[in-house]
């Protein structure tokens, strides 16, 4: 299996990538939405903790992955899907970039504005992009919040769109994602 992607499939760097992450962001959201239900407890802060370090890994993996994409062909899509499926397909990808950026500095802010400090699996601790500020936690929780519903939507086009391709149009868009 080649590395780099080709004109006609996904290379193992960008296959790892978008599985390992796509793994993860769906862990994210799953603890995100079950650990702010808890009450105040131990159990509770070890989870905004792993909650707060695993969306650390998934903004240093996206800077990892632009920069891969930007270094290598992306695969052109099958010249007889519709015009405007390529835009949306396309359209669509660009949209998760921003999610892989905008979810975890919106978290990290927050946790900053609530003047908790974000640790890499206890590594280091990232400076505090913001100063304390219950007005910027709130409205930093809120964006947050309705910028994982839209994650959880995306998703849900996305996978939609690649089973469609699979078992309907029968055409090679799953698989030249997998190995
Ligand atoms: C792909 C990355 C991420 C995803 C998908 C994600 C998703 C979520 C979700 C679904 C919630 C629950 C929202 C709610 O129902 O109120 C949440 C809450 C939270 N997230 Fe994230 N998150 C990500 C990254 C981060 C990062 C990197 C941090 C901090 C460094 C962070 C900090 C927080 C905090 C502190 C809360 C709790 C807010 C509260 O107490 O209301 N998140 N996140
Ligand atoms: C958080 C979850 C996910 C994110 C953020 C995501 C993001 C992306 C992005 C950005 C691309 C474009 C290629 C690239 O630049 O790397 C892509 C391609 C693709 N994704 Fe996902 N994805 C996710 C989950 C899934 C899941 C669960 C499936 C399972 C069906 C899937 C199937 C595919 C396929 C088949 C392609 C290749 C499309 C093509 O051939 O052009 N993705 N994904």
């Amino acid at each position: 299996m080649q590395l780099k992607n080709t004109q006609n499939r996904f290379g193992a760097i960008a296959m790892l990538l978008h599985w390992i992450m796509a793994l993860i962001m769906i862990g994210m959201i799953i603890l995100g939405l079950y650990m702010v239900t808890l009450p105040i407890s131990l159990h509770k802060l070890k989870y905004y903790g792993w909650h707060k370090e695993w969306g650390v890994l998934i903004l240093m993996l996206a800077t990892v992955r632009l920069a891969w994409r930007f270094s290598n062909t992306v695969p052109s899509l099958p010249p007889q899907m519709p015009k405007w499926e390529q835009l949306a397909a396309h359209g669509m990808h660009y949209v998760f970039y921003g999610f892989m950026f905008a979810l975890p500095i919106t978290g990290w802010m927050l946790s900053s504005a609530a003047g908790l400090p974000v640790s890499f699996f206890g590594l280091f601790t990232l400076p505090d992009l913001i100063a304390a500020s219950e007005s910027s936690r709130l409205l930093l929780t809120q964006i947050h919040k309705w910028l994982a519903y839209g994650l959880i939507a995306a998703i849900c086009g996305h996978v939609g769109a690649a089973l469609q391709h699979h078992f309907f149009n029968k055409d090679d868009i799953l698989r030249r994602m997998l190995p």
